[in-house]
């Protein structure tokens, strides 16, 4: 049988996914990424979900872009189609109803930012290298780049990235909004554990409320976008969660979700 790309690790809902190609820096051909899309077509159809956190094998990449040998030789069809697969994968990743996290343990370049910036929020370890370096292949970003860098860092910094292929370390994406926090490498292991504990201990349902306020209402006007706040408020009025979350702070004790 064959080694897996993606290794699992479940902890009460809480999933790890850790992309394992270390040979090649985890760089996503078309292999990793359908065996990424079939785990998370598993994922989709979980209600026990709480979280997911990505990241790649071993201490020196994340992930180093999308595999230069397998685009090589494409044609322009060919190259529209492995695009067409990566953006497929990376937005059921997105769109999963919990938080994704992406732990960047080194580089992450190209089609690696790519994935990081499809996550809710990153950390990154302090020797993580961060970049769109397409230009200095002759290509520019294709799972996403050139749409999602500037909705997350604006885009006068987005077009300094992708125009001039240069990589920048961790302390520079945690300054222009890349990642949310630059620890060193071996503290990401606790923070991973902090993050389990965290999100296993609040209401799933308001969790996955929340998340869904944030995404959908940033596609919307402001007045929209609150209406729809407000509604998915009032949902969690209908469930047990805030009864049991109300319950709890005032009878001084740890909520039971
Ligand atoms: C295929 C890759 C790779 C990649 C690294 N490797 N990145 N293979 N695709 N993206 C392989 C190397 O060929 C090498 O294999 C092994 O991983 C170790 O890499 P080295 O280069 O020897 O390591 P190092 O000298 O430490 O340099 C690390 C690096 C460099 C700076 C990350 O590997 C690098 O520049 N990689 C390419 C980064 C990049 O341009 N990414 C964007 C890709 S384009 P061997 O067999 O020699 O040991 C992209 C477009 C997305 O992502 C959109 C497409 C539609």
């Amino acid at each position: 049988m064959s080694e897996k790309l993606i290794e699992i690790d479940d902890r009460d809902g809480i999933v790890r996914l850790t992309i394992t190609r270390p040979k090649a820096l985890n760089a996503l051909n078309s292999a990793v990424l359908a065996e990424l899309e079939a785990v998370l077509t598993d994922l989709e159809k979980r209600d026990d979900l709480r979280g997911v956190l990505i990241t790649g094998a071993g201490e020196k990449s994340f992930v180093a872009g999308a595999d230069i040998t397998e685009m090589r030789e494409k044609t322009p069809e060919e190259a529209r189609a492995f695009a067409g697969q990566a953006l497929r994968t990376i937005k059921r990743l997105e769109t999963l109803p919990v938080p994704v996290v992406a732990l960047v343990n080194g580089f992450c370049l190209g089609g690696g930012c790519e994935l990081a910036l499809a996550c809710d929020w990153a950390v990154a370890s302090d020797n993580a290298v961060f970049g769109q370096p397409e230009v200095l292949l002759g290509v520019i970003p294709g799972f996403g780049g050139t749409q999602r860098l500037p909705r997350r860092v604006g885009p006068a910094m987005a077009l300094d990235l992708v125009t001039t292929g240069r990589k920048i370390d961790a302390q520079e994406a945690l300054r222009i909004g890349l990642v949310n926090r630059v620890m060193p490498q071996a503290e990401l292991e606790a923070y991973a554990d902090e993050l389990t504990k965290q999100l296993s201990g609040n209401g799933p349902l308001a969790v996955r409320g929340a998340k869904q306020a944030v995404h959908d209402g940033m596609d919307q006007d402001l007045d929209s976008a609150l209406a729809l706040e407000t509604a998915l408020f009032a949902c969690c009025f209908a469930g047990e969660e805030q009864s049991e979350g109300m319950s709890a702070f005032v009878e001084k004790r740890k909520p039971n979700f």
